[in-house]
C-alpha cells in the first residue's frame, strides 16, 4: 500500500528518494511524488502510474538538494491523478506532507480550514494535514506538527518538509508504521525497512502518537504532547539477497521456489524429538497462561486468514481447545465473550495489516492473552502482542503471498503440537508429526520439479474465465487459497467451496467451459471427494485433480492429474498448495498479467 521515504544527509537526495520508492513498489500503488528542498526553492514532482514515470520527470529537471520526502500512493480518497498524488503543499507551497493512513475527520477539518481562507487543490484527506500544520506553524516545525495532529482523528504515518528548515524533516505516526534509519551523516525514514536497507542497518521504530525530528545523522523523538522519548537504534538483519530476484523472472516464482528453505528455517531449532514436542522460545513467557487456555480465536486477513482456517482443523485435532477463526475486519464488530482463558492469535505476514492490528488491540483491551505469528521482525503486531513467534520466511516481495503461507502453516502445526503435548496428545502422535514435518522440504522440492508440466496445464486451462476449487477438511483452506491466487494474479474468477457444499449451489454453474480444481489426496475424506468429482464429471465439467503419488484410481475420472508425495494428512496441505501456486503463476504469465504487482492490490494493507 502507500509508501513513504524521507532523507536528510550528505548524499544528493533525488537518487536516494527514487531508489527508496522503487524498493517500496512491491507494496502496490498507483501514483507517486517527491518534494525536495533545492537551495532556496522547493521542488515538487508527481506522476500517475509507475515510479519510472516520476523518475523521467525528475531526471529531466535534475533538482539538487540534500533533504526531501517521497511517496507512493494507493488511492483511497480521490482517483489516482497527479493532483491527488502526494506530496501535498500548504497554501504558500512552503511546506509539504506525505501521508499513509486515513484522516477520518478530514471533511470537518477541510470545511473549517476553507472557511478560514485555505485553498485546497486535491480531493484527498491528506491535504488537510498540510493546511493544519501551516495554520499551527510559528517558526518551529515539530511544534506545529504536534499541535496540528492533536486535531486529527484517524490514522497516519507522515513526513513533513518545510522550505525554511532545509536540514530538518518531521515524521509522526499513529497506526501507520514509520521506521527511522540512522547512518553516518544521514538520517532516513520510511514506512517499510525495505527502503532503508541500502543505507543503514541501524533502525528505530516510531510508536503511536510520537513525533520524530530528523537532521543529518541524528534524530529526536517526542510524544504529540511534547514529552521527550529516549530510544536507541537497534540493528536489523535484512537477510541475504532479500530484494534480488536472481535468475527468476518474477519475485513470486522465486518465492515459490524458496519454500523448502523457508520451511527448513521455520523448523530450525524448534523440534524436540526426545519429547515429541515443539520448542517455541517466543511463547515460553506465557506458557502458564497458555496451559490454562480453553478458547482460541485466530484473527487474520487474506492468505493469512486461510492459514488461520487451516489452523482451526489442526488445533482441533491436536488439542482440546475450542477454536474459532475470524476475519480480522469482522472480529472487532462482534460481541465476543473474551475471558481470561481466551487466547487471540493474530497471523500476519507483514505484521502491519490495519484490520488485524485493530482486532488485536480490541482483544487486548478485553483482557485476552494475545499472540502473534508474524514474518516481518519488529513490525507493529510483533511488538504489540503479549508473546509470539516469527515465521523466518525471509522478505516476501510478491504481492501474492506464497512462502509466508507455508511457513505460517508449518508454525501453526508446531504451536498446536506444543499445546497438544501439554494436554492429551500422545508421544506417538507427536512424533509422527515431527517426522512428517522433517520430510516436507524435500517433498516440496519434488513437487516444484513439476513447474514446467504445470505450466503446460496452465496453457490448456488459462483461457477459462471461471474456475471452481474444491477440497474437504485440511484441503478446504487450500482450495480457498488456490482460488485466491488465481483471482489475484491471473484475474480469473475462481470460487472455492468445501466440496460437500457443491450440491447446494455451485454445481449449477458446471458446464464444459467451467473447470474444477479438485484437491483429492488419499486422506480420510478421499472417498467423499471422489463422489464430488463424479458428480462434476456427470455434468461434463472438466476436472484437474491434485492427488497423492501412487493413486491410480483417479485416472478415469479426471482430465488431468498432478501428483504430490504422501505425508501425514495434517501436513499434506503444505504439498498440495504448491501446484496451485504454480498453476496461478503460469496462468498469470500466459495472460500477460503483472505477476508481482497485480492491479488494485497492495502487499500490506494499512488502512481498515
Ligand atoms: C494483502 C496481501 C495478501 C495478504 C493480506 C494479509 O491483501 O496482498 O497477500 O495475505 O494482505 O496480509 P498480512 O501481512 O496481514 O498477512
Amino acid at each position: 500500500m502507500c509508501g513513504i521515504v524521507a532523507y536528510v544527509g550528505a548524499k544528493p537526495v533525488r537518487g536516494v528518494l527514487l531508489d527508496g520508492l522503487k524498493r517500496l513498489e512491491y507494496r502496490g500503488y498507483d501514483s507517486s511524488g517527491v518534494a525536495i528542498v533545492d537551495g532556496g526553492r522547493a521542488y515538487l514532482a508527481r506522476a500517475v502510474g509507475k515510479v519510472a514515470a516520476l523518475e523521467q520527470k525528475v531526471d529531466a529537471d535534475q533538482p539538487e538538494g540534500h533533504s526531501g520526502i517521497a511517496h507512493t500512493r494507493w488511492a483511497t480518497h480521490g482517483k489516482p491523478t497527479e493532483a491527488n498524488a502526494h506530496p501535498h503543499a500548504d497554501c504558500s507551497s512552503q511546506l509539504f506532507v506525505v501521508h499513509n493512513g486515513i484522516i477520518e475527520n478530514y471533511q470537518q477539518l477541510k470545511k473549517k480550514l476553507s472557511a478560514q481562507g485555505h485553498t485546497f487543490r486535491s480531493e484527498t484527506d491528506t491535504e488537510v494535514l498540510a493546511h493544519l500544520i501551516e495554520r499551527a506553524y510559528a517558526g518551529d516545525l515539530p511544534a506545529a506538527v504536534q499541535k496540528a495532529l492533536l486535531e486529527v482523528t484517524g490514522t497516519f504515518g507522515i513526513a513533513v518538509l518545510h522550505l525554511a528548515h532545509p536540514g530538518q524533516i518531521v515524521m509522526a505516526r499513529r497506526g501507520s508504521p514509520i521506521v527511522l534509519g540512522v547512518g553516518d551523516g544521514e538520517t532516513l525514514a520510511a514506512s517499510d525497512v525495505a527502503a532503508l536497507a541500502q543505507h543503514t542497518d541501524q533502525v528505530v521504530y516510531l510508536e503511536d502518537n510520537e513525533v520524530a525530528t530528523l537532521s543529518s545523522g541524528d534524530f529526536s523523538i517526542t510524544t504529540l504532547q511534547n514529552q521527550a522519548v529516549s530510544r536507541a537504534a537497534t540493528t536489523i538483519d535484512y537477510g541475504r539477497d532479500a530484494a534480488d530476484r536472481g535468475a527468476y523472472p518474477h519475485f513470486m516464482l522465486k518465492e515459490i521456489f524458496e519454500q523448502p528453505e523457508a520451511i527448513e528455517n521455520a523448523l530450525r531449532g524448534r523440534l524436540d524429538h526426545s519429547e515429541a514436542v515443539a520448542k517455541l522460545g517466543g511463547l515460553e513467557a506465557v506458557m502458564d497462561r497458555l496451559k490454562q487456555a480453553r478458547h482460541l480465536i485466530i484473527v487474520s486477513c487474506g492468505t493469512s486468514y486461510y492459514a488461520g482456517l487451516y489452523a482451526r482443523y489442526v488445533f482441533e485435532a491436536l488439542t482440546d481447545l475450542a477454536v474459532e477463526t475470524e476475519l480480522a475486519s469482522e472480529f472487532r464488530y462482534r460481541k465476543l465473550n473474551l475471558r481470561q482463558n481466551t487466547v487471540v492469535l493474530a497471523i500476519s505476514q507483514s505484521g502491519e495489516t490495519a484490520d488485524t492490528l485493530a482486532a488485536l488491540r480490541e482483544a487486548k483491551r478485553k483482557g485476552a492473552l494475545t499472540l502473534g505469528l508474524v514474518n516481518v521482525v519488529g513490525s507493529s503486531i510483533a511488538r504489540e502482542t503479549h508473546a509470539g513467534i516469527y515465521c523466518h520466511a525471509g522478505m516476501e516481495i510478491g504481492v501474492a503471498s506464497t512462502k509466508s503461507f507455508t511457513s505460517q502453516v508449518t508454525l501453526l502445526t508446531l504451536m498446536a503440537l506444543l499445546l497438544g503435548r501439554g494436554r492429551d496428545l500422545s508421544y506417538e502422535e507427536g512424533a509422527a508429526i515431527l517426522r512428517g514435518l522433517e520430510n516436507i522440504p524435500d517433498q516440496m522440492r519434488e513437487v516444484l520439479k513439476q513447474s514446467e508440466a504445470i505450466g503446460q496445464l496452465a496453457q490448456k486451462y488459462s483461457g477459462a474465465e471461471h474456475f471452481l476449487y474444491i477440497g474437504r477438511k485440511y484441503q478446504y483452506p487450500i482450495a480457498l487459497e488456490g482460488a485466491l491466487k488465481l483471482k489475484e494474479i491471473a484475474y480469473i474468477h475462481a470460487e472455492a467451496y468445501a466440496a460437500g457444499e457443491m450440491k447446494h449451489g455451485p454445481i449449477a454453474l458446471i458446464d464444459p467451459s467451467f473447470p474444477t480444481m479438485a484437491l483429492a489426496p488419499e486422506d480420510a475424506s478421499y472417498q467423499k471427494i471422489v463422489s464430488n468429482i463424479q458428480e462434476i464429471r456427470a455434468r461434463d465439467g472438466q476436472i484437474l485433480a491434485v492427488t497423492t503419488e501412487g493413486n491410480s484410481k483417479l485416472g478415469s475420472m479426471a482430465d488431468d492429474i498432478i501428483f504430490v508425495p504422501r505425508n501425514h494428512e495434517i501436513l499434506t496441505p503444505l504439498l498440495t498448495v504448491l501446484p496451485l501456486q504454480l498453476f496461478a503463476y503460469h496462468c498469470a504469465v500466459l495472460r500477460g498479467c503483472d505477476v508481482d504487482k497485480p492491479r488494485n492490490l497492495a502487499k500490506s494493507v494499512t488502512v481498515e
